[in-house]
């Protein structure tokens, strides 16, 4: 009696744990696969690291795998390449039962080039990844770091488009970057409010490449700024990532506090998965205007994207900037779904 009442509740224990929680990171050995795949398996909201990469994600795994946290880490490669083609194995591991896919994959800018420079090697990069997101988990929340990201994410969509899977709830541009250098910038120049970063919250619309960023500074609570600091700090924000590639010197652009972003990023989709209210900005499909994509304030839930909120009223400063965004936001946007037709 005592022991079927156990069992009963043993049973009962089981169906109700919930699934484990599987985040990928595709792209995993590189400046930004590396540190944000140690953020998530530092995560308590994480059951399991997938690392994919072309290379090193043995390597990664094995390393990642000493730090004493509950997480599993995976490092998977690709198969070796035979005749006839089969399918990636090493893919299909890490992406079977995500719940959210992280792609950093692709080359970054070196000085002296625009994200749009990174056209040519990035699309095929991604389009041949998410094309495996759709065979493997149709269903996973997609966030795309690759750049030039204005153009990757439509390309995401059409690919997914053509699979029959495209729910665009599930399809994120991450630009999380462009808050994180806003909140950061303006802290520094609003000193004598006491502020610190972690307590700002710009709204960062448009795309993410130069001056499709539009950081809405006219709706930052509180703050005044001069017409000159208004205009530095919209022009730093925007070119934020050329100040760090330049300092890289040819090395590579933003890594470490992409890390950061990217990981804030997959943190706010999965607590909205568990239940939470989310809102955070991201580049999603959106009728707020006549680009199809754009990045705004999105409220996340259980199945990503809730709804994608307007931004309110722009100060005739930002409307020039936004009138001036717009043409080459859709430019950009129109060469990825070409691409990908
Ligand atoms: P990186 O060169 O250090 O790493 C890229 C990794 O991608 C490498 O390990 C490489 O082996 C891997 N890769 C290449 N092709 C692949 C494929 N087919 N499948 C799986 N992995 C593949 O570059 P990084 O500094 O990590 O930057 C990666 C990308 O992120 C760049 O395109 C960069 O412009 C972009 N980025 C975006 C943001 C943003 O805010 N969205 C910020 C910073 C960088
Ligand atoms: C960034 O904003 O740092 C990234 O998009 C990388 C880059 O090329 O600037």
């Amino acid at each position: 009696m005592l022991s079927q009442s156990l069992a009963a509740r043993g049973a009962r224990a089981l169906s109700t744990k919930a699934k484990p929680l599987k985040v990928a990171v595709l792209g995993a050995s590189g400046g930004i696969g590396q540190p944000l795949a140690l953020l998530c398996k530092l995560s308590p909201l994480i059951d399991e690291v997938a690392c994919y990469d072309v290379v090193g994600t043995p390597g990664v795994a094995a390393d990642l795998s000493h730090c004493p946290t509950p997480a599993k880490v995976t490092g998977n490669l690709p198969a070796a390449e035979t005749w006839p083609p089969s399918e990636n194995v090493g893919l299909k591991a890490a992406l079977t039962g995500c719940d959210v896919v992280v792609i950093p994959a692709g080359v970054p800018r070196k000085p002296g080039m625009t994200r749009d420079d990174l056209f040519n090697t990035n699309a095929s990069i991604v389009k041949t990844l998410v094309e495996g997101c759709g065979k493997y988990c149709p269903d996973a929340t997609l966030a795309i770091i690759s750049n030039p990201v204005n153009s990757t994410v439509p390309i995401a969509a059409e690919v997914l488009k053509k699979m029959g899977v495209y729910n665009p709830k599930k399809l994120c541009g991450v630009t999380t970057l462009d808050v994180c250098r806003a909140n950061t910038f303006v802290a520094a120049n609003q000193e004598r409010l006491g502020l610190s970063p972690k307590d700002v919250n710009v709204t960062v619309i448009g795309g993410h490449a130069g001056i499709t960023i539009l950081p809405l500074l006219s709706q930052v609570p509180n703050a005044t700024f001069s017409d000159a600091d208004r205009e530095a700090l919209t022009v730093r924000i925007q070119f934020g990532g050329d100040e760090v590639v330049k300092a890289k010197a040819g090395a590579g652009s933003a890594t470490l506090s992409m890390a950061y972003a990217g990981y804030l990023f997959t943190e706010g989709v999965i607590k909205a998965m568990k239940g939470e209210d989310i809102t955070m900005c991201a580049y999603v499909e959106s009728s707020l205007t006549d680009a199809p994509y754009f990045a705004s304030p999105c409220k996340f839930g259980p199945d990503g994207v809730k709804e994608v909120l307007p931004f309110g009223p722009l100060s005739a400063y930002e409307q020039s900037w936004f009138d001036k965004m717009m043409p080459e936001l859709k430019a950009q946007i129109a060469k990825g779904i070409e691409f990908a037709k």
